[in-house]
């Protein structure tokens, strides 16, 4: 398929004031062939002219950003969403999560995985991170659906289950790595500190280093996890980690609200990849990341919604905003996390996080991840500063044109790859199932 977008405005890579003269954006094999300024003689250059395309999007009005990218969150939880809410994160896990998660079986998680990409497409999110269970039917919905993903059969030792989930995981990774033209890459995953045993993490890491992937893990994500693993194993949450060879291998390391001084230099010199989530933070009263300490290291951070049962809300676009006013009024201090910093973290940084290639980014040879933003809403007026409106004055609706890997999946209100009306109809008589209607 071989797409060009004319006649429009962009931001590179959110990483400067780019340019806002229209550009025209040539999309070829799933990548970006090209950016280059737009001529109003354009016909005139065989390139450019509408025969060589399969498809010319007009661009007037529209303002082209590189693909969101949600960093965290559970796929098969969207069913839960508005179950067990305004509760603390362990009585919320325990009591409701749990017990509730036993009954779930692979054709519920295939239908709530496609509900949240749904909703995640509409909203401009190209590319998510999943950690969870029956991971082949989120796997099998993420190929249908088209999104990018990387995902993961999270492993836990609550019930004795971790033994089997690591062989199921392995298998995971092996039968989907590189799956759906690349889409869909995988990472083993540790649940968190509190939830896998020293013994567990250990044969995690062991199986990362052989499968050649990632870890993705919750890190120091409430207090009462940093006192309990401190009390057990006498570290930190990131400290155990390290004991057990989990940060020998790239690592995403998902919430680290609490992390302590020498924790941060740790993660600068392991490398590790964080994941910020402030709306799941702060709905569950787990408290607010030290994000500016952790900037100020160096280290790379993206964001993320975590599941649709902690935010309420899968939408970057909220992150973002939540991730800059948050810090400004916790610090006093507004010049913290400024737009532009929010916006690469769900942007370049959110893929960077993910250990993912050439994604993140509009630029030549990048894949062709990318929305399109109506900027003529009143909302948008003036039109001054792109980046600051993005994050402190845009929203997920002015989201008109959404593609991944040189496909077009949303389009003037329609997902294309999804059947909304079926998808709704098997949500709820799942909802009905489990006595949450
Ligand atoms: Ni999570």
């Amino acid at each position: 398929m071989r797409i060009l977008i004319s006649n429009v405005t962009y931001l590179e890579s959110a990483v400067s004031q780019d340019s806002l003269n229209p550009v025209d954006i040539g999309i070829e094999d799933g990548k970006i062939s090209f950016i280059q300024e737009h001529l109003p003689s354009r016909d005139q250059k065989t390139h450019l002219k509408e025969a060589a395309w399969d498809r010319v999007i007009e661009g007037r009005g529209r303002l082209a950003l590189p693909g969101l990218v949600n960093a965290h969150t559970h796929l098969g939880m969207t069913l839960l969403r508005g179950y067990g809410d305004d509760l603390p994160l362990m009585v919320w896990l325990q009591e409701k999560m749990w017990p509730i998660e036993d009954q779930l079986t692979e054709k519920d998680v295939y239908w709530s995985s496609l509900l949240a990409i749904g909703e995640m497409l509409r909203g401009g999110i190209t590319t998510c991170a999943d950690m969870y269970f029956h991971m082949g039917a989120t796997a099998k919905a993420v190929a249908e659906a088209g999104i990018r993903a990387s995902l993961t059969r999270g492993v836990q030792d609550v019930g004795g289950s971790g033994l089997r989930g690591l062989e199921e995981a392995i298998g995971f990774c092996q039968k989907w790595q590189g799956a759906a033209n690349g889409r869909i890459t995988t990472m083993l995953g540790a649940h968190a500190p509190y939830t896998c045993t020293p013994g567990l993490l250990r044969k995690v890491a062991d199986w990362a280093n052989r499968l050649g992937v990632p870890i993705h893990t919750h890190v120091a994500e409430t207090s009462t996890e940093v006192h309990q693993i401190k009390e057990q194993y006498g570290v930190t949450p990131l400290g155990m980690l390290a004991g057990n060879g989990v940060l020998d291998v790239p690592v995403t390391a998902v919430h680290c609200v609490h992390l302590e001084e020498d924790d941060l230099e740790l993660a600068t010199q392991r490398g590790v990849r964080v994941v910020h989530c402030p709306g799941s933070n702060m709905k569950l009263g787990s408290g607010i990341a030290p994000l500016p300490e952790m900037l100020a290291t160096g280290l790379i951070v993206g964001l993320g919604t975590d599941s649709a049962a902690s935010n309420n809300k899968l939408d970057l676009w909220e992150e973002m905003r939540l991730a800059s006013l948050i810090h400004k009024a916790n610090m006093q201090d507004a010049t913290v996390i400024p737009a532009v910093t929010a916006l690469k973290m769900a942007t370049c940084h959110g893929a960077a996080a993910l250990h993912l290639d050439k994604v993140g980014k509009l630029a030549p040879g990048w894949v062709a991840d990318l929305v399109l933003v109506n900027t003529e809403g009143l909302h948008w007026q003036p039109p001054s500063n792109p980046q600051a409106s993005i994050v402190y004055a845009g929203g997920r609706n002015d989201v008109s044109l959404v593609m991944v890997d040189g496909c077009i999946v949303y389009d003037q209100g329609e997902l294309l790859t999804i059947d909304e009306d079926e998808v709704i109809y098997h949500v709820k008589k799942i909802a009905h199932r489990l006595g949450l209607l």
